[in-house]
């Protein structure tokens, strides 16, 4: 088969690929990101890519104007290469710079109350001095060990010792003139000496807590003597190219490409983080000894290479929601090749690790405060209750507030619109742009902003349809209905205008509709109301940037005294850190995942009538909005 040289810029890079490949294929081959939101199945229309010269076959698509498919520019999914070519890739598909990403340190903090208790890893180092071997006392070097450590309280019966310190053992011990740090691990078997090294290396002790998150993956280096957060790294997921949400991820995975493939793209993100942290710090990657990951159900999968196939078919069943615990190694992470790694337990499919991790970070199951938790990242994760009782649910949101399914949708990082103000007589939109640069697209928190400010100025009616008798320009018809212009720009340069379709409301509307309504379904089957809530902790990265008197606006959010909600960032973080540190927190952990009762959304009746009727400014019950009543009111 003819093999074909595809050159990239402006990354500068090429890959040689069989004639056939897709170019978005050829992309992830040659380590070139291109937004892929729906994974390749060509309905997003974010992998937009300019062929300068070459042969290639490309699908024609609702998402390319007739002007741009002159200009040579095609969705990468959907294009075939056939001979050599040259390929640029525009900003707006590219990863985007200075991607936010929310490390846990900021509102976090506060919740790392390590100071009080004991820090209790799943690893000791310990320093020994053995007396050295004689003729009288030639027992072997494990047993001079064994003796050791028994002496010093260790129960010798249950100890053990994998082939690879067997290997190094006797070298080690006479290098160190029979002084030696032994790691050990406590295992559900006893206690396993996981390394040897020669002198005294107590101090030189670190492990990771690990944020598998579906977008970015955050990565803390710990010491485990003291507890102190060394350093935090972070990233894009690698897997995104993959798709932007889970179903997406799982749907590559089991039918486009291989478990395989997508397992080792985040393993890639992880180990690059993981070098860059040992090499800013000067650390030995073999003197982390220990791992605390967590990430939602799917996520867990994939980083531990289980097929997730199971996860998105009716009854949605996970291969497992407690993982044993492994060595690091055996799934690709290059630390001590005996670290042990522990993925934060879930309770279902689509309530997982990081939720748990977020509930333990909240203490919401040690509270006497009837509480609402909730993650809105690609998924909406709800989690409802206190000291007694804890239900959790799911709601399909989809990926709109990450940028997915909207035509300028785009995550969090510099040049996306995080603020809008509409001037109620002109309509003229004024926006924020992250970095003050020049704007690409609409994040998340822009969205909601959006959203509210063109409903208030009358720009869309309830339903979120526009007033087609408004005298500004800024509504007009586009290719797709009509559309609102949030920013002009210049054709001449190849851009395009940012604006907000009929189809992207109807995308922000569903969203905000599902998480609206899995939390009225979850009240209702506990018999409760939005008034008998006394806390809304609202976790995320995305959670952080919401503007609650606008999120209450579209009905996103219950219209609740502002105080009543509490913003925790990164809570799947803030959680992995504390069980690295503490036994008691990792058994807490085990509990909140057991405790935890699984509503599935799904299939509930009372879910669908409440999503209906949340598809409305703020909601078809607007009696349930009283601040947005009396806004409306003096509008009038
Ligand atoms: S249209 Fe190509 S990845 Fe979505």
């Amino acid at each position: 088969m003819k093999l074909c040289n595809v050159a990239f810029a402006p990354e500068n890079k090429s890959i040689q690929v069989r004639e056939g490949a897709t170019l978005l294929k050829a992309a992830s081959l040659a380590g070139v990101h291109i937004n892929a939101s729906c994974g390749g199945a060509g309905t997003c229309g974010k992998c937009r890519a300019v062929i300068a010269n070459g042969q290639f076959r490309s699908e024609p698509n609702i998402h390319l104007s007739d002007s741009e498919v002159s200009r040579g520019v095609v969705l990468s999914c959907l294009t075939v290469v056939e001979g050599d070519l040259s390929v640029e890739i525009p900003q707006e598909a590219q990863k985007g710079a200075g991607v936010r990403v929310d490390t846990g340190l900021g509102v976090g903090r506060e919740l790392l109350k390590i100071g009080d208790r004991e820090i209790q890893p799943r690893t000791k180092k310990i320093h020994l001095t053995l007396p050295r071997p004689t003729l009288s006392d030639n027992i072997s070097d494990l047993s001079r060990l064994t003796r050791e450590l028994r002496k010093q309280g260790y129960p010798g019966r249950d100890i053990t010792c994998g082939l690879s310190v067997l290997q190094k053992l006797g070298p080690t011990l006479r290098e160190g003139e029979w002084a030696v740090t032994v790691t050990l691990m406590w295992t559900q078997f006893g206690i396993e000496i996981m390394d040897v090294e020669a002198g005294d290396v107590t101090l030189s002790r670190y492990g990771l807590a690990i944020d598998v998150g579906t977008t970015t993956v955050v990565v803390y280096l710990v010491h485990l003597n003291t507890g102190d957060i060394i350093d935090v790294a972070s990233d894009l997921n690698a897997q995104i190219r993959c798709g932007e949400d889970i179903i997406s991820r799982i749907i590559y995975a089991t039918e486009v490409g291989t478990v395989e493939e997508v397992h080792e793209l985040v393993i890639g993100t992880i180990r690059t983080l993981v070098d860059t942290l040992t090499a800013r710090n000067g650390i030995q990657p073999e003197s982390l000894d220990s791992i605390v990951t967590s990430g939602n159900t799917t996520m867990t999968h994939l980083l531990y290479e289980l097929d997730p196939r199971y996860i998105r078919e009716e009854p949605y069943v996970p291969t497992t929601n407690f993982l044993p615990v492994i060595k690091a190694s055996e799934i690709g992470i290059n630390v001590n090749r005996n670290a042990n790694i522990y993925a934060v337990p879930g309770t279902a499919s689509y309530v997982g690790g990081d939720i748990t991790a977020g509930i333990l970070a909240s203490r919401v199951h040690l509270s006497e405060a009837l509480t609402i938790f909730i993650d809105i990242g690609t998924n909406g994760e709800l989690v409802l209750g206190n000291q007694d009782w804890l239900v959790a649910a799911s709601c399909s949101a989809g990926p709109a507030f990450e940028g997915g399914g909207v035509e300028f949708g785009m995550r969090a990082s510099q040049g996306a619109i995080e603020g809008v103000e509409i001037d109620r007589q002109t309509h003229e939109p004024t926006c924020h742009v992250i970095g003050d640069t020049e704007p690409q697209g609409i994040c998340g928190s822009g969205m909601i902003d959006v959203l509210a400010e063109m409903y208030l100025a009358g720009v869309i009616d309830q339903k979120g349809r526009f007033s087609e008798d408004l005298e500004t320009d800024r509504v007009r018809p586009g290719d797709a209905g009509l559309e609102y212009v949030l920013v002009r720009r210049d054709p001449a340069r190849g851009e395009r205008d940012i604006v907000l379709t009929a189809a992207d409301l109807d995308n922000i509307l569903r969203t905000k509709g599902a998480i609206y309504a899995g939390l009225c379904t979850l009240l209702s089957e506990m018999n409760l109301t939005f008034h008998d809530v006394e806390r809304f902790i609202i976790a995320g990265g995305f959670g952080n940037y919401i503007d609650i008197e606008k999120a209450i606006v579209i009905g996103l959010l219950p219209d609740l005294p502002q105080e009543r909600f509490h913003f925790i960032g990164n809570s799947s973080i803030t959680g992995a850190y504390l069980i690295l540190l503490s036994k008691e927190m990792r058994l807490e952990a085990e509990e909140i995942a057991r405790r935890m009762t699984y509503i599935e959304l799904s299939v509930s009746r009372a879910f669908m009538d409440e999503y209906m009727s949340a598809l409305f400014l703020p909601h078809t019950r607007l009696d349930d909005f009283p601040s947005v009543r009396e806004i409306l009111d003096k509008r009038r």
